[in-house]
């Protein structure tokens, strides 16, 4: 079921999606060459705590950290470790939320560390713009289909490729809800987008085939065939004047 949040309900969800906005620029600030990716957990958890909220991923269906942190290859979910340097030429990919009061923000973004190569820089800013792409065609009236048909468009002319075993999400007092959001599909397809509907959005983009795979350890999803992928994510709120997004600082 599709829940419409009140507004009193999306002001509690706006400061939980105010707290995610800041913790990953904060994570983003702090990427450099050497860093862990448990010290940018830990700036993270830290970060959200600082400002009352908690880290939502934590514990959700047994995730052991604050963020998921995943390096060149891996695509979503990367568990932060100590052993885990990041090197110059990577690109990390932090994805991280906050609950606040009962409600939930979800936001990701991909970060350069150093100096990255050209397609590296090229995916990064075509996935940024993806989402900038599915978040423009999340207006009333519009359907699912049309935020997943104008990222795959955005992704595809640009000749990357979006995956498809993972897709956004509704988000309220659970992290997950109702509808899926696929980053693929077809205009004029699926449920109504309806004011007060609040949605994550999240195109995960691979320089090379979509395939992924998970690893032993139950959570790291990397790309098959071992090309670079990126991965932006807002919580937007439908609205009769057009999408708004939230997880801003
Ligand atoms: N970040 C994911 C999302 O955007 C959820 C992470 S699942 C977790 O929907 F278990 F890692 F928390
Ligand atoms: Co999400």
């Amino acid at each position: 079921m599709v829940v419409l949040k009140t507004s009193r309900e999306l002001g509690i969800m706006k400061e939980a999606c105010r707290i995610s906005a800041g913790a990953l620029q904060t994570v983003g600030k702090a990427v450099e060459p050497g860093v862990t990716t448990f010290e940018l957990d830990k700036l993270a958890e830290d970060y959200i705590r600082s400002q009352g909220g908690e880290p939502n991923f934590k514990n959700y269906h047994g995730y052991p950290a604050t963020a998921c942190i995943s390096i060149n290859n891996e695509v979503i979910h990367g568990i932060p470790s100590k052993k885990r340097k990041i090197c110059a030429g990577d690109i990390v990919s932090v994805d991280l939320g906050a609950r606040f009061d009962g409600y939930n923000g979800d936001n990701a973004a991909t970060f350069a560390c150093g100096d990255v190569s050209e397609q590296a820089k090229r995916l990064m800013d075509v996935t940024e713009n993806a989402l900038y792409e599915g978040i423009k065609a999340a207006c009333v009236g519009n359907r699912i289909g049309d935020i997943g048909g104008a990222i795959q468009k955005f992704v595809e002319s640009a000749g990357f490729s979006v995956v498809r075993q993972y897709v956004g999400h509704g988000i309220g007092t659970d992290l997950h809800e109702a509808p899926e959001v696929p980053n693929f599909g077809t205009a004029g397809r699926g449920i109504r987008l309806l004011p007060g509907m609040t949605l994550a959005i999240e195109p995960m983009v691979n320089a090379g085939h979509y395939d992924v795979k998970v690893l032993p350890d139950g959570w790291t999803v990397k790309t098959k065939d071992g090309s670079l992928s990126a991965h932006f994510e807002h919580t937007v709120v439908i609205t009769p004047d057009g999408p708004k997004i939230m997880t801003l600082v």
